[in-house]
């Protein structure tokens, strides 16, 4: 079987580490090249805390690229409190050495869709989509080059940042209308979806065992992460891990259910900026080209997860 060849563009961010983590070990994964916007934190920040994670793991031949440093339109927001002063916690994590690929990360993105047979890139944004929309812009043909686009953000009748709005999508509204109003065909992995991705106590201790540098990186980090999501949202629960379930769709995609629908992002709202209008009425037209994530096996992403973190380990 064929390997499913991805591009990450991420804004590390605990959840954006873990599922790099996820594609790295999985033998079904090809990670062809990780990109970077702002998001979670500055620039500069995130791409660090990618290079720190992907040297952690010794992921020593992808190439890593900065991409833009603001949204398409807006002034950058701050990001969510939830992943620490730097992102990510960085105790455990090297001073990272690997380089940082001279091109843009648009252009590495279009140049990895282009030197690629069509239809075999898979793009799986799970940051804002500043550098997704941007490449779509320069270089329109790759709308027809990728397979399909994974991402994770937005949601149906939820938001974090704001009561409808999700933060990757709230960032960058524009950069999000750009993307959900190409042609190519695009899986929303949202909040309502995410919820459903936490971890438990036996999972926790499931990965503790592993006793591997990387295991107890992640121990940490999910601990951290969930304090944090406790403090601020006032829940008992585990924080979930967004970003781990975009990836988890490529590797295979019966892990979660989806329903075929129209989505389109609000500009223009008082109240609903950044909304992903998800209009599940029917009947669907044959050219509706998006798709929202509704149910997730979670036993089976966090069997996934591990298998993961095993072979990275060894
Ligand atoms: C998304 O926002 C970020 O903070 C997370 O990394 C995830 O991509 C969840 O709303
Ligand atoms: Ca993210």
């Amino acid at each position: 079987m064929s390997k499913n060849k991805i591009i990450i563009d991420c804004d590390p961010g605990h959840d954006d580490a873990m599922a790099i983590f996820l594609a790295l070990g999985n033998p079904n994964i090809d990670l062809l090249a990780v990109t970077t916007a702002a998001g979670n934190k500055t620039l500069d920040e995130v791409t660090y805390n990618t290079r720190a994670v992907m040297e952690l793991i010794g992921a020593n031949n992808i190439p890593i690229a900065a991409g833009c440093s603001r949204p398409l339109v807006r002034t950058i927001q701050k990001g969510l409190k939830t992943h620490k002063v730097t992102g990510i916690d960085r105790s455990q994590l090297p001073e990272p050495k690997l380089p940082i690929d001279e091109r843009h990360a648009v252009d590495l993105i279009i140049d990895t869709i282009k030197s690629h047979p069509p239809k075999t890139v898979t793009l799986v944004p799970i940051g804002g989509l500043t550098n997704i929309a941007l490449a779509a812009r320069k270089a329109p043909e790759i709308v027809g080059l990728v397979k399909e686009v994974v991402l994770m953000g937005g949601g149906y009748h939820t938001g974090n940042s704001t009561a409808v709005a999700e933060f990757n999508i709230l960032i960058d509204p524009e950069a999000a209308h750009i993307v959900f109003n190409e042609t190519w065909p695009i899986t929303m992995v949202g909040l309502g979806l995410a919820y459903q991705a936490r971890p438990d106590d036996q999972i926790i201790e499931k990965i503790k065992a592993l006793n591997t540098r990387l295991s107890h990186f992640v121990v940490e980090s999910l601990n951290n992460y969930t304090a944090s999501y406790r403090q601020q949202k006032g829940h008992s629960d585990h924080a979930p891990v967004h970003d781990l379930c975009a990836v988890a769709y490529v590797i295979d995609p019966s892990i979660m259910e989806t329903i075929k629908a129209p989505i389109n992002i609000e500009l223009q709202g008082a109240l609903t900026t950044g909304m992903t209008v998800t209009d599940f009425r029917l009947p669907i037209k044959a050219e509706c080209h998006t798709q929202a994530a509704t149910k997730l096996d979670n036993p089976q992403l966090w069997d996934m997860f591990i298998d993961s973190l095993e072979q990275l380990g060894k």
